[in-house]
């Protein structure tokens, strides 16, 4: 069911219950952080394997001292940018957080979201909520209520109804490790806006390997279709008699029906453009296409964010 029922979502959270949020970034599954119980339910709801651990969310800098046990200089610095908002920390765990949101590491991913709904709901908790994005595990992840709905509506009591997210990618994860910042996952916050604050970052995207250790697995965000990076008019001449869709940054290609393509950003907007992707990408992959063919954004800005989930959603 969606709704706007802040009290009904707080009823349900303090019972256990994993409960739809919308977020600045995407929409999560929340349930009680320091529930086993509810942590639990979230792996299960969304198929999620169990070494791939959740992020803390929670309404303060203050609160956030308390999940952890210590904050370099540098992640002081950031939160005071950056929170609230697309900025996850990932700092040394306090022993309150159980080990199954955290898949036993050592470390807890924390986050204050921007969403005015989704910090009333946390400020008027005792205990923060961990989410992962609202999709089951591989997919693309949902920008409004109604993408929850489309798949997790018949196993999940209810998703609160923010509109649409504002960021529209995931926040932008970043950890410590001795003295150097490190960007693990990039996202609403641009990897130039961290090191501006933070110096210079080191930027380890991904573990295929070893997606425990800060957890991203290569292929994500996948539509059904398989998704073709390059120049879209030129890759177009290799499938002839497919049926063709694309995605492009500022302008439909030629010799593709206008209804199958998703134009990012007409003004060329990179904020638009990350704002439009995943739904962009849900709209095709329910034309049942043989095939998407997407051209990369600019790499820099949030466009090498969008860049990272469109690669992904190409990799086998
Ligand atoms: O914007 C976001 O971050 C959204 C909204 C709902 O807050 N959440 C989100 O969660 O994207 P999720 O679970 O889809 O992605 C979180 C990533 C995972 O790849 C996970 O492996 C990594 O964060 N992560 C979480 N806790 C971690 C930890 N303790 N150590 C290393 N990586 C961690
Ligand atoms: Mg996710």
């Amino acid at each position: 069911m969606i709704g706007k029922d802040l009290q009904y979502a707080i009823q349900l959270l303090k019972a256990d219950a994993v409960v739809a949020i919308p977020t600045e970034t995407v929409y999560g599954l929340a349930g009680n952080a320091l529930s086993p119980k509810a942590a639990s339910t979230i792996f299960e709801v969304k198929n999620r394997p169990s070494f791939d651990p959740l992020i803390v969310h929670t309404s303060s800098v203050e609160r956030i001292a308390g999940l952890t046990t210590e904050m370099p200089e540098a992640a002081r610095q950031l939160a005071q940018r950056f929170m609230p908002g697309p900025l996850t920390l990932l700092l040394p765990r306090a022993a309150i957080i159980p080990d199954i949101v955290t898949a036993g590491s050592a470390r807890v991913a924390v986050r204050i979201p921007a969403h005015p709904m989704a910090h009333e709901l946390l400020a008027s908790l005792d205990f923060p909520l961990a989410a992962p994005s609202a999709n089951p595990f591989g997919y693309i992840s949902p920008t409004t209520a109604r993408h929850v709905e489309d798949q997790l509506g018949d196993k999940i009591p209810y998703i609160l109804d923010g509109g649409p997210c504002r960021v529209g990618v995931e926040s932008t994860i970043v950890g410590f490790e001795e003295g150097m910042v490190v960007v693990y996952r990039k996202g609403g916050i641009a990897v130039e806006d961290i090191e501006a604050v933070a110096g210079p970052v080191a930027v380890r995207p991904h573990s295929a390997s070893n997606p425990a250790a800060p957890g991203m697995l290569r292929s994500h965000y996948a539509p059904s279709a398989p998704v073709v990076l390059g120049d879209v008019e030129n890759l177009l001449l290799r499938y002839p008699g497919k049926k063709v869709g694309a995605i492009r940054f500022r302008e439909a290609a030629s010799g593709i029906p206008a209804s199958r393509q998703i134009v990012l950003s007409p003004s060329g907007g990179l904020a638009e453009a990350a704002r439009n992707l995943f739904a962009g990408m849900r709209r095709l992959d329910a034309l049942r296409l043989d095939v998407i063919l997407a051209e990369l954004l600019p790499e820099e800005g949030l466009g090498r964010a969008i860049n990272d989930r469109l690669r992904r959603a190409a990799a086998e």
